[in-house]
């Protein structure tokens, strides 16, 4: 009974990786095995020895570390393919143990999001998450959970409508009565918890309501405002990031009026 050392990337660990090492290990007879992660990945060492740990936890002839022992093997190249699906937003393919850590930590968070989005609408989250972040710190609210809430809120806009039918048909038939265009404001959250276990019911929230401006926390203030004024929109919104700033609800009362007028001119022009 010897112990042995396996490395990949674990830029996740997925539940496939995990199974097919438990597999190895009894196959081969061998006491112990320690997980390795490669240097190179998108998240740091640091972040994936972090993660490792937490999904090795339940099993106790599993370690981590940095090293690997003489004589290590690698995990299959094509069974390391699957971290990058988990990557791209199939949070619940990755190892068990960690899937709460990803929808909670977001380290992946904009790797789906490039996935999962054309790059304009990406660029534009990404700009929507800035806005959100710096006027969240005026205010002392939670930063992080703003940024958040900004990144993943167009996360299902590249559906088609069929795409959003389909699972609106399921969870939240009332909606299809609604204009397409504001479906993916449904099917974002749906889609954000039952694949990326995403369970911040205020980010949840926010993005449901990111459409239609029917929220009332100051979250769904501020993501309905950086959706509209965030500088990638291109238009000069300098008042209204200013009173955004001073006075959370008088903003959002004067871009949801904006958009109101706006719509309108569109739709008599
Ligand atoms: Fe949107
Ligand atoms: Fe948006």
């Amino acid at each position: 009974m010897k112990n042995c050392s396996i490395s990949a990337a674990f830029d996740p660990i997925t539940q496939e990786e995990l199974a097919w090492i438990l597999d190895y290990r009894k196959a081969h007879g061998i006491r112990e095995v320690v997980l390795v992660p490669l240097q190179q990945g998108i998240a740091s060492v640091a972040d994936r020895l972090k993660l490792l740990k937490k999904a090795v936890a339940p099993y106790r002839h599993l370690s981590v570390s940095e090293r690997p022992l003489k004589d290590g093997i690698f995990i299959p190249e094509e069974l390391q393919e699957g971290e990058r699906i988990v990557r791209q937003g199939r949070y619940d393919k990755s190892a068990r143990g960690i899937r709460k850590e990803l929808a909670e930590c977001g380290i992946y968070f904009e790797t789906s999001l490039d996935a999962l989005c054309k790059p304009r609408r990406a660029a534009h989250s990404r700009s929507v998450a800035k806005v959100c972040r710096e006027i969240a710190e005026v205010h002392g609210m939670d930063s992080e959970q703003a940024w958040k809430a900004g990144i993943l809120h167009d996360i299902t806009k590249a559906w088609s409508d069929e795409q959003g039918r389909q699972l609106l048909e399921v969870y939240d038939p009332s909606r299809l009565e609604l204009d397409a265009k504001t479906w993916h404001s449904f099917t974002a959250p749906i889609f954000l918890k039952t694949v990326m276990g995403i369970q911040d019911k205020k980010i949840l929230q926010a993005i449901l309501t990111h459409t239609l401006g029917d929220g009332c926390t100051d979250l769904d203030y501020l993501l309905y405002i950086a959706d509209k004024i965030e500088p990638t929109r291109g238009y000069d919104a300098a008042y209204e990031t200013q009173l955004a700033k001073e006075d959370l609800k008088a903003a959002f009362d004067l871009v949801f009026k904006e958009a109101e007028e706006y719509r309108e001119r569109r739709n008599n022009g």
